[in-house]
């Protein structure tokens, strides 16, 4: 057996997806923290690990056109960079997305991103094709600026929905209320240090 396809099994894949509009606001320094708890996580070797980000408003891609193309054969139509995404979603071992919340839900750029995955509903429900076998588990990262309890509650359906096709196991939400400006997160050192610890502690597989 070459050495290459033993080392492949070995590999540890995490996609971070950062779903925010601003750069180095709350929910990006929630991811850091995540990642930064991976770099330190005991129970994965460090050289087998593949971080891969993906920055959902650097992304050129349109929102789903409803064509249902993919109602017929599970790909989907539009040719642009979610066409990239498309394999990464399918093999990661785990999945980080953080938002904030806009007007009750996920940012428009991040539900524009997860619409565009209607391919998988598609190959899931419609056409009942199984392409993703791997067991994967999933979290949810988002600040509010009210102090509502059920601020949340609409974007941990949406989350629902798009983990559900994509067959990861919802396993967490880290999610913060009373965080507004930038740099208002750092002021919650308990929330930083939750997540922080949670990575560190993962167990992937
Ligand atoms: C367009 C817009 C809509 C927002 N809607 C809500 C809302 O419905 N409820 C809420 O509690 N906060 C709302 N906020 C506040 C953000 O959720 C909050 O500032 C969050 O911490 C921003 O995270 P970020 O720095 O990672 O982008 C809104 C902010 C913007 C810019």
């Amino acid at each position: 057996m070459p050495s290459v396809n033993k080392k492949a099994a070995n590999i540890i894949s995490i996609l971070l997806i950062y779903g925010s509009p601003r750069r180095n606001g709350n929910t990006n320094e929630l991811m850091n923290r995540f990642e930064k708890g991976l770099l330190n996580n005991k129970n994965i070797n460090q050289d087998n690990l593949i971080i891969d980000k993906v920055i959902v408003r650097d992304l050129k891609f349109s929102p789903c056109i409803e064509c249902r193309h993919c109602s017929t054969g599970g790909e989907c139509a539009v040719q642009d960079e979610m066409q990239d995404i498309y394999p990464r979603l399918i093999s990661r071992d785990f999945i980080a997305v953080s938002s904030p919340i806009f007007f009750t839900t996920v940012s428009g750029y991040l539900k524009s991103f997860i619409d565009r995955c209607q391919r998988f509903w598609a190959l899931k429900y419609e056409l009942k094709k199984r392409i993703i076998e791997k067991e994967r588990k999933g979290i949810f990262i988002s600040t509010a600026g009210s102090d509502s309890e059920t601020i949340f509650d609409c974007s941990r359906k949406v989350m629902r929905a798009f983990f559900d096709v994509l067959y990861v196991k919802y396993d967490k939400d880290f999610i913060y209320n009373k965080v507004d400006s930038k740099g208002d997160i750092l002021k919650k050192p308990e929330a930083l240090e939750e997540i922080y610890s949670y990575a560190r502690n993962l167990i992937i597989r």
